[in-house]
């Protein structure tokens, strides 16, 4: 079986929410499904763009995101994310899910290390609603982080920081230099770190160089990991009838696995199975499977990326956050106009004989919208050129016509 790359790490990313093994509640199963459905979709606009090239992304880390998001917009913006999301972070039901779903994917009965923390850094002077501090507690449990974002280095050290902590080194530099300005107000971070040791490890002695086959016919030589073993493994069909294979590859702690899904003909592309992808598709391959002796042949593989979500959300109807004259975040303060001035996702992965070791970092960046109203001096007008300690007038005219 020959493996791309590209859709192994994907599976990871969903393997973190579709945890087996464990028995989810019907409302967690279904907070699950709404997060993985909505990371799923964005992952699908990002592929889609990216072409060719390998992705890896966090599903699970966008949707922790923009959660939060949702609490600090209001109106047309609000609509348009839970429209997207598929659910309301405020309604008692979804909230107590997800709060719940997270406690299941951290809890010590996963054995493999999952590890995934929110943050909301605000500025500190900038007057927030009454009573909105308490409510994202109640519905986050994680606690506003006040910082200054007008000294800028310093911000983005303290912000930098603390993704690099969640994320036990693997992602240092999330926010490069510029992303923070004298006109932030808010960050909204999500960090995400997966360390899991594979049930049956590749035997060392098993790995030699072999060709992977990349999408453009050309082949490069890489390290193949090689197991024979029975695994679950499943055949299905995309609607326009290609087949392609499924199989199951879990970690020791018995909650997680990669999933690890290729086109069985070379000619067929990826995009016949990315374009397909959600949760159910998902659950549905891991409910027809069945244990087969295979021998698989993987790629070792490491990769990192980092994905720009703008256009990938604009995609998905998210449009007004990112308008500086339309955007709505009276839910967290009237007290300036705010934008989303960025929103990045950087990822990486590490895949080799003994194991999975991943780290996601997502962050959106909202700012204070800079253009006042515009004055367009396009009639006559005055002008004066004043030393103003003393009131002297050095130079006065008029424009008539310039
Ligand atoms: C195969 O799937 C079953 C049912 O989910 C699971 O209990 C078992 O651990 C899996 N085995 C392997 C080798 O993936
Ligand atoms: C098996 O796959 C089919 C689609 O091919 C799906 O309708 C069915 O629900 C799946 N079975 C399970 C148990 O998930
Ligand atoms: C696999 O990668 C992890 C993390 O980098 C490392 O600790 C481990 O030693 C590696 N295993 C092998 C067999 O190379």
């Amino acid at each position: 079986m020959q493996l791309s790359p590209a859709l192994a790490c994907l599976a990871l990313g969903l393997a973190l929410v579709s945890g087996e093994g464990s028995a989810l509640h019907p409302h967690q199963s279904q907070a699950a499904r709404l997060v993985t459905d909505f990371g799923v979709k964005v992952f699908r606009q990002v592929a889609q763009a990216s072409k060719e090239r390998n992705v890896v992304f966090s599903p699970y880390g966008v949707a922790s995101v923009l959660a939060m998001l949702q609490l600090t917009t209001a109106g047309e913006t609000q609509q348009q994310i839970q429209a997207a999301m598929g659910f309301k972070i405020d309604e008692k039901d979804t909230a107590t899910a997800l709060r719940r779903l997270y406690k299941e994917l951290m809890g010590p009965w996963n054995k493999d290390e999952i590890s995934t923390t929110d943050a909301i850094f605000v500025q500190r002077d900038l007057k927030l609603v009454p009573g909105f501090m308490p409510h994202f507690f109640r519905l986050f449990r994680t606690t506003i982080k006040q910082v200054d974002f007008s000294e800028v280095e310093r911000a983005r050290f303290i912000i930098n920081d603390w993704v690099k902590r969640h994320t036990k080194g693997m992602i240092s530099n999330l926010l490069g230099e510029g992303a923070v300005n004298q006109l932030t107000r808010l960050v909204l971070a999500n960090a995400l770190y997966f360390n899991g040791q594979w049930k049956t490890p590749f035997p060392n002695s098993g790995t030699h160089h072999g060709l992977f086959h990349k999408s453009d016919g050309s082949t490069v030589s890489v390290p193949m990991m090689t197991q024979t073993n029975k695994f679950n493994y499943t055949e299905f069909t995309t609607p326009d009838g290609h087949y392609y294979d499924i199989l199951e590859l879990p970690y020791h702690g018995d909650t997680l696995s990669m999933f690890i899904a290729a086109p069985y003909e070379k000619e067929v592309p990826l995009s016949a199975l990315t374009n397909i992808l959600d949760a159910q598709l998902i659950s549905q391959w891991k409910g027809n499977m069945t244990r087969l002796p295979r021998l698989l042949v993987l790629p070792k593989f490491s990769l990192e990326s980092e994905v720009d979500l703008r256009r990938p959300l604009e995609d998905l109807g998210m449009t007004d956050m990112f308008r500086p004259n339309r955007a709505d975040f009276s839910s967290l303060s009237d007290q300036e106009l705010l934008y989303v001035s960025q929103a990045l996702q950087k990822v990486k992965i590490e895949v080799n004989e003994s194991g999975t070791v991943a780290s996601s970092s997502t962050a959106i960046l909202v700012s204070a919208r800079m253009a006042p109203e515009e004055i367009i001096m396009d009639r006559p007008f005055l002008f004066v050129v004043r030393h103003n300690p003393t009131g002297t007038i050095l130079f006065l005219g008029q424009v008539m016509e310039p």
